[in-house]
């Protein structure tokens, strides 16, 4: 007898399982050798089926893995270019976010397009997603058990892209990735690691609408930033 939990457990990895092979063109299981090696191979050796970023969206689906399933409209699932060498991480959607299905298009947004803009890249150029990808009610902070379901999500879609800095926006971006919970005025001003990618943690836009001294705090970290950033490549 299996518990609850490892039942729905299972049921979900193999819903992952085929979700991920129907995203990578698998139609069908016809038992002949071909597709049973490869079935083989995908069990013991997933690194030989590569992910997309697609293949992460199909298999989140109509994500019901969390609460937050029941209030959203819309999966924000991230947007931007899919070999950004730079990739801006927020806590999670919005308002206008969960309208649109889109991160950061609110007002918080909108100052995240200026800032990208000031270090000489372009939002088509970076790509922008959150720690959570479903907006919590009336925007309350993110819960533990949240950022647990849907973190992998986040972390796969990281090494997909695999870029060569991430900007960690505010606390919950920045102490997730880091596995640490000191605060983000004493994370910020300095890198860090995240699985060999540069972590730039820096306060959220929303925190520097509030905030405008806080400015020149970003200002500084933009800057160490763009003195290491490569343009050409
Ligand atoms: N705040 C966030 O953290 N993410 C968004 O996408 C919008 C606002």
């Amino acid at each position: 007898m299996i518990d609850k939990q490892t039942f729905i457990q299972t049921i979900l990895e193999i819903d992952n399982s085929l979700r991920f092979l129907a995203a990578n063109g698998y139609r069908g299981f016809a038992c002949n050798g071909h597709s049973l090696e490869k079935l083989e191979k995908w069990g013991k050796k997933r690194e030989s089926f590569p992910e997309t970023l697609a293949s992460i969206h199909a298999d989140l689906g109509d994500c019901q893995r969390c609460k937050l399933a029941r209030e959203r409209n819309h999966i924000v699932f991230g947007d931007g270019n899919p070999k950004a060498k730079l990739v801006f991480i927020g806590e999670g959607p919005g308002f206008e976010e969960d309208r649109k299905g889109q991160p950061f298009v609110g007002a918080a947004g909108q100052l995240l397009t200026r800032i990208i803009d000031a270090i000489k890249l372009s939002r088509d150029l970076v790509y922008i997603c959150n720690i959570i990808k479903c907006r919590p009610p009336g925007n309350r902070n993110p819960e533990p058990d949240e950022i647990k379901t849907c973190f992998p999500f986040l972390e796969r879609q990281i090494s997909t892209i695999q870029p060569d800095y991430i900007i960690a926006l505010g606390t919950f971006a920045a102490q997730t990735l880091l596995g640490t919970a000191t605060p983000i005025s004493r994370l910020r001003g300095r890198f860090h690691d995240y699985k060999g990618i540069k972590v730039v943690p820096t306060y959220h836009p929303a925190y520097l609408l509030r905030n405008p001294d806080k400015k020149r705090d970003v200002w500084e970290d933009m800057k160490m930033l763009m003195k290491e950033y490569h343009y050409e490549d």
